[in-house]
């Protein structure tokens, strides 16, 4: 494997039949926006790929429903999901479209050449027709009886009511949408891939990395679930796959025989990719190539996890049967994003859309990036709320990030005129804040190369939280009349923390480390700068010291919750992993214990007094609690992830007092932290609702 050269990035083109919502963002475009805009603070050459899906049933189901045309919907979704990206931060270098003529050329181009290497061989099969449409039915387009549950209005793919899987001749009583007429049965013929043919190197290129004899990537890099469903198809066994349609919206089968039919969207659609790429290279005068064929490249696909086996099985053996390009070097899908304690459902409306969200709250896209950002469902699906948004914004965003701006700047500006003021000789709590802030950055970057870009926005903020600590401590407001050099030098490493935050936040919050760089006088820095701590040298003017975020009220996220619930019907299908605590309960009860089972725990009510971390485990941190004994205990907890060790100090906690003592990481733990754990993973901690003294028993 060799270091790449160059990335192309895609994230999955979105169907241009309706608006886009917080769920496509967090499954798959934020995450690969931070990965791109990381990617670039490296200095690395990228292409970010994007564009409408704009053929397949789903499209001219829409257009049907609403009288229209296809064309309509696609040209009126494009323009709002384009804008919508770019309002959001979200900047491809080309948004491109599925219905342009170059991808038309491109798509049946790429067709043929499959056919030519051998990749189909062509059967023919009996298919539901409708006489008065005169047209075969796509499987979206017939209803009928399911056959596991009985409800009359199951699709010819699915029965949304019991989930099963269908087929159009498993229904009872089809019915052709289009007409309501019984279709009847028809011979066609269609152009079956040979995917069962690639059965053997599919599965060893997933598993072992290894592609035509060499190593192609390292598969530990996968996230588990991609490769739990790409395995859960090979366990079945690859089988033939139809790419051609019949229908008449889409990319029209290039053969002489063929009137009537087009290629299979999940053909189409991914060698969009591909045409978007080659348009934005005639754009700009380039070469589109080795974006594609360069064994330099390295190609990641950003999907949500529906898409996992189109581009982890399927359009991997288009690419290797049409032969010339790279296969993927990672597919880092994500899970589902819920709402509010149900799916997201674009058919009931239980949605945030994101240009709604966007006119309703102008100016406020780092609000949204940063709360999705701390909830992307990367390896389980995950819930937003407004209440959490609500939180995150103000306990976050305003208590820390901006809070720590606003210190140092409101210090700069009374003190020095709104001048940077020059650092003094580095007293040991300098070299802590400093080795704090270089500590906390290299777990960023290294949390984004592997994708965990909920980890490396936590690591993110705990430099602003070194910054308040810092300040707190420091106490430079006390100082200033009686050393005025010390004050100055405070103020000059803070404004340096300052300046390494509007750096290493930049992938996450675009549009607030906009502003910060302005009020800085800095602009736009690569990721090797966030090692210096000299980036506002002495004497430089500083801008005004501006809000970067603002709290927000109950009284204007209540009507965000309302908005959602008088618009939507009252049944909902709850989500698969449960909502938050107050609707439903995730975790199975347990059986039944005794009340002497109970009485053996020993319960008791602590006050943290220390805490650091652990040494090569990102997830433990070493506390030292005092519950009143002669000695303070030391327990080792796996919370690194949920709470720096800066802010927990002072804290109240309840500690499993008897639980044999257990060595982790070489740290001997004498108890264990309770916590409460929703779903989406949040932690946090169960305590005393008034303050009480430490060893206070808990039964
Ligand atoms: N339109 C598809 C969806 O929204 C995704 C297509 S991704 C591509 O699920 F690779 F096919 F383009
Ligand atoms: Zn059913």
């Amino acid at each position: 494997m060799k270091e790449p050269a160059r990335h192309t990035v895609t994230a999955a083109l979105p169907y241009a039949n309706g608006p886009l919502h917080i769920g496509h963002i967090a499954g798959a475009y934020l995450p690969a926006d931070i990965h791109v805009r990381h990617l670039r603070q490296l200095g690395k050459e990228v292409l970010f790929i994007c564009g409408s899906d704009e053929h397949g049933a789903a499209i001219t189901i829409r257009a049907m429903k609403e009288g229209t045309t296809p064309r309509a919907i696609v040209d009126q979704y494009h323009a709002l999901m384009g804008q919508a990206f770019k309002d959001l931060g979200i900047h491809f270098d080309i948004y491109h479209r599925t219905s342009s003529p170059l991808h038309k050329e491109t798509s049946q181009g790429f067709f043929l050449k499959l056919l030519e290497n051998g990749a189909f061989h062509v059967q023919e099969e009996q298919q539901y027709y409708d006489q008065e449409a005169k047209q075969f039915l796509a499987d979206r387009y017939i209803m009928g009886t399911c056959p596991s549950c009985g409800n009359p209005d199951a699709y010819g793919d699915q029965c949304e009511k019991c989930g099963s899987a269908l087929s159009p001749k498993d229904l009872k009583d089809p019915r052709s949408t289009l007409s309501g007429a019984s279709p009847v049965l028809k011979p066609t013929q269609h152009w079956y891939l040979k995917m069962d043919e690639a059965q053997q190197w599919v599965d060893a290129w997933i598993n072992t990395g290894v592609l035509d004899g060499e190593a192609h990537h390292d598969p530990s890099e996968w996230k588990p679930q991609v490769l739990g469903q790409c395995n859960s198809w090979l366990k079945d066994g690859l089988r033939p796959r139809a790419m051609t349609r019949d229908l008449d919206w889409g990319v029209p089968v290039p053969l002489p025989g063929a009137v009537g039919k087009v290629l299979y969207v999940w053909l189409d659609a991914p060698i969009g990719y591909i045409s978007a790429t080659k348009q934005w290279a005639l754009d700009k005068g380039q070469d589109w190539e080795k974006w594609w064929k360069a064994d330099d490249t390295r190609l990641l696909h950003f999907i949500g996890k529906d898409n996992i086996v189109f581009h982890c099985i399927i359009f991997p053996i288009l690419l290797k049967l049409h032969g010339g390009f790279i296969l993927p070097q990672n597919v880092p899908a994500n899970e589902f994003l819920n709402l509010e304690g149900n799916k997201i459902s674009t058919s009931r409306n239980w949605a945030v859309w994101l240009h709604e969200y966007l006119e309703r709250w102008p100016g406020r896209q780092d609000e949204l990036r940063y709360c999705l950002a701390t909830i992307l469902p990367e390896f389980r699906d995950s819930e937003f709320t407004w209440k959490d948004f609500q939180d995150k914004n103000n306990n976050e965003l305003v208590a820390v990030l901006g809070n720590f701006v606003q210190r140092v700047f409101v210090l700069c500006h009374k003190y020095y005129d709104g001048r940077s003021p020059a650092a003094g000789p580095r007293l040991d709590q300098d070299q802590d804040l400093w080795s704090a802030v270089h500590g906390s950055v290299e777990e960023v970057a290294r949390h984004i190369t592997h994708f965990r870009y909920r980890d490396a926005l936590l690591a993110a903020m705990n430099v602003a939280r070194a910054g308040n600590r810092y300040l707190s401590d420091s106490e430079p407001w006390k100082l200033e009349k009686s050393d005025p050099e010390r004050t100055r030098s405070i103020l000059a490493n803070s404004l340096n923390v300052a300046a390494v935050l509007s750096i290493i936040l930049e992938p996450f919050l675009p549009h607030t480390t906009e502003k910060l760089r302005r009020m800085l006088g800095l602009s736009i820095l690569p990721w090797g700068d966030t090692f210096r701590s000299d980036l506002v040298g002495a004497g430089q003017a500083l801008g005004k010291p501006e809000h970067l975020f603002k709290p927000i009220t109950d009284a204007e996220i209540q009507p965000e919750i309302d908005r959602l619930h008088s618009i939507t019907p009252v049944e909902q299908q709850p989500s698969t992993a449960a909502a938050s605590a107050k609707a439903v309960n995730p975790q199975p009860a347990k059986a039944a214990i005794t009340f002497d089972d109970f009485a053996k725990l020993d319960l008791r009510v602590g006050t943290i007094t220390a805490a650091e971390r652990v040494p090569k485990a990102d997830k433990l941190l070493k506390l030292t609690i005092d519950v009143g004994e002669s000695a303070p205990r030391t327990v080792v907890s796996g919370i690194a992830q949920h709470y720096s060790p800066e802010e927990l100090p002072g804290q109240h906690v309840v500690l499993v007092a008897n639980l044999e003592p257990r060595k982790m990481r070489g740290v001997e733990s004498q108890g264990m932290v309770l916590m409460a754990e929703d779903v989406s993973g949040k932690l946090v901690f169960v305590q005393p609702k008034q303050v009480i003294g430490p060893g206070a028993e808990v039964r």
